[in-house]
């Protein structure tokens, strides 16, 4: 393998050249109008260093990524609970699909997508109020990224919240199954807040590490927990297009409208890329390309 911080830099020019950036997320108002040709990757390895290249101090909004913390911090709390209420198996559907839910029966069919990511919360947010459930998922980010620099952009939370009629749909879908335990609006809230938590790429790859079983984590997350959050990311971490993922990359990886997408390379590296345009599945654009370049230039796939 090359040098991997020429890999990186290599990538990052290339994706400025190809400059084929796909278009921002337009249905969250405070994101749709990002410039979409901005770029940055992080990688922490195992011997303890980073690498970056491009935009890599620039937050940007986590949004779906933040479905693995919240995931985490729910797990911690009822363990296999969960499970009784939201499902393990992709969809071969969007994020936010409402078709599906009925097909289910109002159980979400894994915690990525919108409805299984609002269970999640729910089950987090039953028996405290909406600034403890928030505070527990920043509280966890902090400590796996060993960072308190992490925060919440309050005008994307605002904006989501003013525009958020589908992810209503889908909570008062729920509701009606009797698969949400908290009013929809609070619960909303929360979720909303969750995924306006911005993040640069150094720190998301910093916080991966713990997923990824680096030496150096901090110890946060149980073995358990991680390898199974691993799974997850790997069969569900980009919806509809988690199979093209596996296919291209090989390797777990969680994606959020904000262009982000954190991988990992199990004992190896923890990986965090971003760049704002997506493609017709909600991903990031050049983040996906610059993801397959990077595990086929380092031989890191699983397969
Ligand atoms: O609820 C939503 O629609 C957004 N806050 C998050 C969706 C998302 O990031 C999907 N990811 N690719």
């Amino acid at each position: 393998m090359a040098d991997l911080a020429e890999i990186i830099s290599g990538i990052n020019e290339r994706i400025h050249e190809e400059a084929d950036w796909g278009v921002p997320a337009q249905y969250i108002p405070e994101l749709a109008g990002i410039p979409a040709d901005q770029f940055a990757i992080s990688v922490c390895t195992a011997n303890g260093r980073t690498y970056s290249a491009g935009s890599s101090h620039v937050p940007f909004s986590i949004q779906s990524i933040s479905k693995v913390f919240a995931l985490v911090t729910t797990l911690g709390r009822i363990g296999d609970q969960l499970w009784t209420r939201v499902g393990r198996e992709p969809t071969g559907t969007a994020f936010d699909a409402i078709s599906i839910l009925e097909t289910d029966a109002g159980r979400p069919r894994n915690p990525f997508i919108n409805a299984g990511a609002i269970v999640t919360t729910d089950a987090l947010l039953s028996g405290r109020e909406p600034r403890q459930a928030i505070a527990e998922i920043l509280g966890l980010i902090r400590a796996m990224a060993e960072s308190d620099e992490v925060y919440i952009n309050a005008k994307v939370a605002r904006s989501e919240k003013e525009t958020g009629a589908r992810n209503r749909a889908l909570a008062h879908y729920l509701l009606s199954h009797d698969n949400l335990d908290n009013d929809p609006e609070k619960l909303l809230g929360t979720y909303f807040h969750q995924c306006a938590i911005e993040m640069t790429t150094d720190q998301l790859a910093m916080s991966g590490r713990c997923l990824a079983d680096l030496p150096n984590a901090p110890n946060v997350i149980s073995r358990t927990h991680a390898r199974r959050v691993n799974a997850l990311m790997m069969s569900c971490g980009h919806y509809d297009a988690s199979g093209e993922f596996s296919y291209q990359v090989g390797l777990p990886g969680k994606s959020g409208v904000g262009g982000g997408i954190l991988i990992v390379a199990p004992r190896k590296a923890s990986i965090a890329i971003w760049s704002p345009g997506l493609d017709g599945y909600g991903n990031s654009k050049a983040g996906t390309r610059a993801a397959a370049m990077l595990s086929h230039q380092t031989g890191w796939s699983v397969f």
